[in-house]
């Protein structure tokens, strides 16, 4: 269902249910969110590239199992806590976007920070089709990634859209061929590898209370964030390193 790919301080996962375009069904939403809290654990990894396959990085929630589930069903299995668990690691995420992303496989998406698309990309959030409304973001983060009128016409119409307006809307970060999109995303990830990783995992969690909190929680928590780096060995690292005139060598601690 997953495949894990290790090298150096990034870690790649692919999504793997090829021959139903990577349908998100609860057990690979369950094995992602235990490999990606396993990973926030692992201090060796600094940055993670989530991806799928060529024709799709996910064709949404698996249909045949939301079909058969009753309203209770949803409540006891508490269908949702998994998306929650993906969505709060505190570790980098980059999805790597080929082919369809859609419904779950959009939302999916944006639970990662940034998103590197392929030119033949499709984005999506299909659900009014099937008489239904997004149900891991679709309605909330979506709407803060690219503005309500976008969002209104993504979800209301279910039609898919190119990676170039998902690049013009600002939900992805940048497009390329497809067959770069990969060795893009890790090559972002390397970089961010690089830096302070306490640091990369504070200034993840504060840029994410900026679409939470009211400006004065947000800048109070940017401001006690900043003031407990400077308990980490990565700041005094960084800072004698630039009086030096070398480069810094950041340890994560
Ligand atoms: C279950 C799916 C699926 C899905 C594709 N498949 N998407 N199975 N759930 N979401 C299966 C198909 O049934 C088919 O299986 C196989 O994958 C290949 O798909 P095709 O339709 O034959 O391929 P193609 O004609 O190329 O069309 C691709 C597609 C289309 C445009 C992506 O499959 C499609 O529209 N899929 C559904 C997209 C969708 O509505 N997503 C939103 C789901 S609801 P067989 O066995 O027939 O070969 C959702 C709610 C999220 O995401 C709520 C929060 C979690």
């Amino acid at each position: 269902m997953l495949i894990i790919e290790k090298k150096d301080h990034v870690v790649k996962i692919s999504l793997n249910r090829p021959k139903k375009m990577n349908a998100l069904n609860t057990e690979i939403i369950r094995k992602l969110a235990d490999t990606l809290e396993e990973l926030d654990r692992d201090s060796h990894v600094r940055a993670i590239v989530l991806t799928g396959n060529e024709k799709a990085f996910a064709a949404g929630a698996d249909i045949n199992e939301l079909a058969a589930t009753k309203p209770v069903e949803f409540v006891l299995k508490q269908f949702f806590r998994d998306w929650e668990r993906i969505r709060t690691i505190s570790k980098p995420l980059i999805a790597a976007v080929n082919g369809y992303a859609l419904g779950g496989g959009n939302e999916l998406a944006m639970c990662c920070d940034m998103i590197i698309a392929s030119e033949t990309a499709k984005f999506g959030q299909p659900e009014i089709l099937l008489g239904v409304i997004p149900g891991a973001g679709g309605t909330q983060r979506l709407t803060k990634a690219i503005g309500r009128a976008k969002a209104m016409e993504m979800v209301l119409t279910g039609k898919t859209f190119s990676a170039a307006e998902a690049l013009a809307w600002g939900l992805i970060n940048r497009v390329t061929a497809p067959d770069e999109v990969e060795n893009e995303a890790l090559k972002l990830a390397h970089e961010i590898a690089a830096k302070p990783p306490v640091a990369v995992r504070l200034a993840k969690q504060a840029i994410n209370k900026a679409q939470e909190l009211p400006l004065d929680h947000g800048l109070n928590f940017e401001q006690n964030a900043f003031y407990l780096l400077f308990s980490s060995e990565d700041q005094q690292e960084g800072m004698q390193a630039f009086l030096e005139k070398r480069t810094p060598r950041f340890r994560g601690k």
